[in-house]
């Protein structure tokens, strides 16, 4: 069996996530592959954190001279957040010739162009599934299944916090600072929860959306944005009062030929199908020529969701590395109970 050496960068929500999910269904993905797994180390700032998953302590090291020293790793799984060190060590890892498979919308909203221009000089890939809507598969269908269609509009919940901290300050009436650091203990906030609550997160998911689905990508200091700090529990009663909730919208129009983006709490009227959308929840509204209004709603943060976007990708990355194997080998085969179909 082939071998694929992976190196994990990060072990917070995302990295433990990740080996979790790993853990889980590892001997699914090789069988299926007919490849071995190797994750051979584990990038983190502080080695002695106790953390979320068991992990041998031996793959634990603070050096990336160290994670780029095996000549045999093929894949890189960036899950660090920020802009720098983690924009060094994915070029490192392109320039290297491994795979890189990123969470970080952050990164990839700035330097998404040069990054995808390095990994195409280096003829390996960049995906970064779980950098949009966690485990919704939304940037797999906007980069390869809405190819054909004009896309007119895309809106959408775009950022966990935000929904949750809206959803939770309006069944419970509790403040936004309590809610915050609830958001913060479950794992769906950023490093620095001012990118979702000002919007900044919002705002690098519907450039990455942007650039997929119009082909350009947009300057992220001229784009409107508000967040939700200043929504009081007595504004999202009163909308409630009135018929509506408010929600954090990103949006995202082509009209004569412009291109028009928005980061902002909307009112949405209690019948439109975003309105019930709540906690952690996200949602994406696509408008299009061909295929009308798609809508996709799913889990937009969190360990398990977001690690599910990044094995996705690693196993879409492996797959198509294998020469022998269709679409159809990857599926497991089930037989069918039709009689228990017929009675249920
Ligand atoms: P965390 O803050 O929980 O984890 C970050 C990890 O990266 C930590 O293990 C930290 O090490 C390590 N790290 C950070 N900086 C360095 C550095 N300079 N050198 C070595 N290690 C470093 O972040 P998340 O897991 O929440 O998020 C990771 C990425 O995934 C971000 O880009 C985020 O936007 C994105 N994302 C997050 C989601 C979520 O639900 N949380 C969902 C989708 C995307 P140590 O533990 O030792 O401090
Ligand atoms: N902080 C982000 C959110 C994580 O709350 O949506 C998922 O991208």
């Amino acid at each position: 069996m082939d071998k694929v050496k992976i190196a994990l960068l990060g072990l917070g929500t995302v990295g433990c996530g990740v080996l979790k999910g790993l853990k889980q269904h590892r001997g699914k993905i090789e069988k299926t592959l007919g490849k071995e797994l190797e994750l051979c180390s584990i990038l983190v700032r502080s080695p002695y954190k106790k953390r979320n998953v068991e992990v041998p302590s031996e793959l634990l090291t603070t050096s990336i001279e160290e994670v780029f020293s095996d000549p045999g790793l093929s894949v890189v799984i960036e899950a660090m957040g920020g802009l720098e060190p983690a924009l060094s060590y994915v070029k490192l890892a392109l320039h290297q010739g491994c795979h890189v498979i990123t969470a970080n919308k952050a990164l990839i909203a700035k330097y998404g162009q040069e990054l995808h221009e390095l990994a195409a000089a280096k003829g390996v890939q960049l995906l970064y599934e779980a950098s949009v809507g966690g485990a919704i598969p939304i940037i797999s269908t906007v980069r390869h299944f809405l190819k054909v269609n004009e896309v007119y509009k895309l809106y959408g919940i775009l950022n966990g916090t935000t929904n949750y901290i809206l959803t939770k300050m309006w069944e419970r009436e509790e403040s936004y600072q309590k809610i915050l650091l609830e958001a913060q203990s479950l794992g769906y906030a950023e490093a620095d929860p001012t990118a979702d609550v000002e919007g900044y997160d919002a705002l690098h998911k519907l450039t990455i959306l942007t650039n997929l689905c119009f082909g350009i990508t947009p300057d992220l200091e001229r784009i409107a944005r508000t967040g939700i700090a200043d929504i009081s529990v007595d504004e999202l009663k009163l909308a409630y009062h009135f018929g509506y909730r408010i929600k954090l919208l990103a949006s995202v129009e082509k009209k004569n030929g412009n291109i028009h983006l928005k980061v902002a709490p909307s009112l949405l009227p209690l019948s439109h199908p975003l309105a019930s959308v709540d906690d952690v929840v996200n949602a994406v509204c696509i408008q299009t020529d061909l295929a009308g209004e798609l809508t996709f709603f799913g889990r937009g943060a969190g360990e398990l969701p977001t690690a599910s976007a990044v094995l996705e990708d690693l196993f879409y990355l492996l797959r198509n590395q294998n020469q022998n194997s269709t679409p159809d080998a990857s599926i497991e085969k089930v037989e069918l109970d039709y009689a228990q179909s017929a009675s249920e």
